[in-house]
C-alpha cells in the first residue's frame, strides 16, 4: 500500500495531517538558511519553525538592558492585532488613525506645557532617534535661513551635546554634516549642566541639546541650567541658540513622578522636545514623538503636504509608510491610563528602581552612580580595591545564567576606563522579581568572591551598545 492509499484509508490528506509531534517535513528536516525555500510548507509548519527560532531569544520581560515596553495588557494586543494591517501614511484612507494620531501629539504637547497647543506642531516618528533627527533638521535648518537673511556663511554648522549622548546624535551630525561638539561628563559633572557651555557654542552653533535621562545612566540634565547658561551667553555675545530636550525617556516620566522641575516648554528656550512612546509611554516598539514650541520652530520649507479627507495636513518625517496600530496603541493608553494611571505605573516602576539601587548599594562590591530617582534607571560601579578576580562583565555573565540580561560597559571617551552596570526598571519588574533578581545577584558576587584565582579576561569586551 503505497503512503497516499493509506491516507485515503485513514482520510487524512497532505494538506491537514494531525499534529505530527515535530516530525513533518520542515520541522524534522532542515529549511535553508539563506536561500528562500524551493516550495511551499504547510503555515502550521513554518509558524512552528518560526516561533521556536524566535524562543532561543532571551526572555523580553528579564531584560534589563531595554529601555523598551515589554508588555501591554491583553485589550492593547487585541487592538494591536485589529489595526496591524494600517499603513499610517495613508492618511486619506485611514482618517480617524490620522485625528488619534493629531489628538496623542497634542495631548503630549499639553503635558509639556506648551504655551498654546493650537498654535504648536508635532508628529509621531518610528520611535526617538527619528525624532531626534526631525528636531535636529529643524535646529539647522533655522540657523541656515537665519544666516543666509545675514548674509553668513552656513558652511559649518554645529550641535552641542553631552559626550553621552545615544548615538542617534553621533547619526545625525554624521548624516546630516554637523560637528558634533561634545562636552565631556566626568565624575564632577556626570550631566551637561551648563558650566562650561561658552567655551563651546559660537555663532555656528545651532542648537544645544539636553538630554532627559541619559541613556548610560539615566540621570537628567538640568535644562533650566543649561537655558540660564544660554541667557547669560546671549545677553554676553547676542547668540540666541535654541535647546532641544531629547526626552526619549524622562519626556514620560517627569511630568508625572516630577511635575515641578522645570525642563520643558515653561522654559522659553525649549524650542522642541522628543520622546519614545515606547519607553515610558509604555507602548510596544514602533514609536516615539516630537512637538515644536511654536509653528515657527519648525520651518515651512521642511514640511511636506499629504490629502486628508479632500484637504491637506502637513506631514514631516524621514519614513513613508509606518505601522498605525502603534498610534492607537498609545490612544488607547492615554484614555486607559489617565494621567493618574501614568503616574501610579511610572511611580511603581521607580519604587522598585530605589528598592533595587538599595539593595546593591548595601553590596560592598558596589558603589552606586545614582539612584534610580529621576527615570527609574541607576548604574552602579565595582567598588575600587574590592576585587581583582573579577568585573562587572563576568557579573553580568552569572546574571544570564539566570536569565538576566544585564549590561555592563564602559562610559563614555573621557572616562571609558570606568565601567559600570545598569538596570532599566520598566513596567513589568514586580516587586517580587526584583527581590529574586537581588538574591541572585548575591548569589553571583559569593561565587565571584570565592574565587581562588582569577576569571579569565581574554577576549572580554561590552556588545553592548546604547
Ligand atoms: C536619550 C536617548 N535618546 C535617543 C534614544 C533613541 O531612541 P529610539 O530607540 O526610540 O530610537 C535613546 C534610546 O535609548 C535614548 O536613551
Amino acid at each position: 500500500m503505497t503512503d497516499q492509499s493509506s491516507h485515503a484509508f485513514t482520510g487524512i490528506s497532505d494538506s491537514n495531517q494531525l499534529n505530527p509531534l515535530f516530525a513533518r517535513a520542515g520541522e524534522s528536516t532542515d529549511f535553508p538558511l539563506n536561500t528562500i525555500p524551493p516550495g511551499e510548507s504547510l503555515p502550521e509548519t513554518a509558524y512552528q519553525v518560526v516561533h521556536d527560532e524566535a524562543m532561543l531569544d532571551g526572555n523580553s520581560r528579564l531584560n534589563l538592558a531595554t529601555f523598551v515596553g515589554t508588555w501591554m495588557d491583553p485589550q492593547a494586543q487585541q487592538i494591536y492585532s485589529e489595526s496591524a494591517d494600517k499603513n499610517l501614511v495613508d492618511k486619506d484612507e485611514y482618517p480617524q488613525t490620522a485625528a488619534i494620531e493629531t489628538r496623542c501629539w497634542k495631548m503630549i504637547a499639553t503635558l509639556w506645557n506648551a504655551p498654546d497647543v493650537e498654535t504648536t506642531i508635532g508628529t509621531s516618528t518610528i520611535g526617538s532617534s527619528e525624532a531626534c533627527m526631525l528636531g535636529g533638521l529643524a535646529l539647522k535648518r533655522r540657523w541656515q535661513q537665519a544666516r543666509r537673511a545675514d548674509g553668513k556663511s552656513t558652511e559649518k554648522p554645529n550641535l552641542v551635546l553631552s559626550s553621552a549622548v545615544q548615538v542617534c546624535w553621533e547619526k545625525f551630525c554624521n548624516y546630516w554634516d554637523v560637528e558634533a561638539r561634545y562636552v565631556p561628563i566626568s565624575d564632577e559633572h556626570r550631566v551637561l549642566d551648563g558650566s562650561d557651555l561658552k567655551t563651546y557654542v559660537d555663532e555656528n552653533t545651532i542648537g544645544v541639546v539636553a538630554i532627559m535621562g541619559v541613556t548610560y545612566t539615566g540621570m537628567y540634565e538640568p535644562v533650566a541650567d543649561i537655558a540660564a547658561a544660554l541667557d547669560a551667553i546671549q545677553a554676553e555675545t547676542g547668540l540666541d541658540i535654541p535647546i532641544h530636550v531629547d526626552g526619549a525617556s524622562g519626556g514620560m516620566i517627569a511630568p508625572f513622578l516630577q511635575p515641578d522641575l522645570v525642563w520643558d516648554f515653561r522654559l522659553e528656550r525649549v524650542a522642541s522636545i522628543s520622546t519614545s512612546a515606547h519607553k515610558y509611554g509604555l507602548v510596544y516598539p514602533g514609536l516615539g514623538w516630537v512637538v515644536w514650541r511654536t509653528l515657527d520652530d519648525l520651518p515651512r520649507d521642511l514640511v511636506f503636504d499629504v490629502t486628508y479627507l479632500g484637504g491637506h495636513m502637513p506631514s514631516f518625517a524621514l519614513n513613508f509608510s509606518r505601522p498605525g496600530a502603534q498610534v492607537l496603541l498609545q490612544y488607547y493608553l492615554f484614555l486607559r491610563l489617565g494621567y493618574d494611571g501614568y503616574y501610579r505605573v511610572q511611580k511603581a516602576s521607580q519604587d522598585v528602581a530605589v528598592y533595587l539601587s538599595g539593595e546593591i548599594g548595601k553590596m560592598p562590591a558596589f558603589t552606586l552612580w545614582n539612584e534610580g530617582t529621576d527615570i527609574p534607571v541607576f548604574a552602579w560601579q565595582l567598588t575600587k580595591g574590592h576585587t581583582d578576580r573579577w568585573n562587572l562583565y563576568h557579573l553580568s555573565e552569572r546574571l544570564r545564567i539566570k536569565g538576566w540580561l544585564i549590561p555592563a560597559y564602559p562610559m563614555p571617551d573621557n572616562i571609558s576606563e570606568m565601567v559600570v552596570q545598569r538596570i532599566v526598571v520598566r513596567n513589568g519588574l514586580s516587586r517580587n522579581l526584583a527581590e529574586s533578581l537581588i538574591l541572585d545577584i548575591q548569589e553571583a558576587v559569593d561565587y565571584l568572591d570565592a574565587l581562588e584565582s582569577p576569571m579569565p579576561t581574554e577576549g572580554l569586551i561590552s556588545t553592548f551598545t546604547h
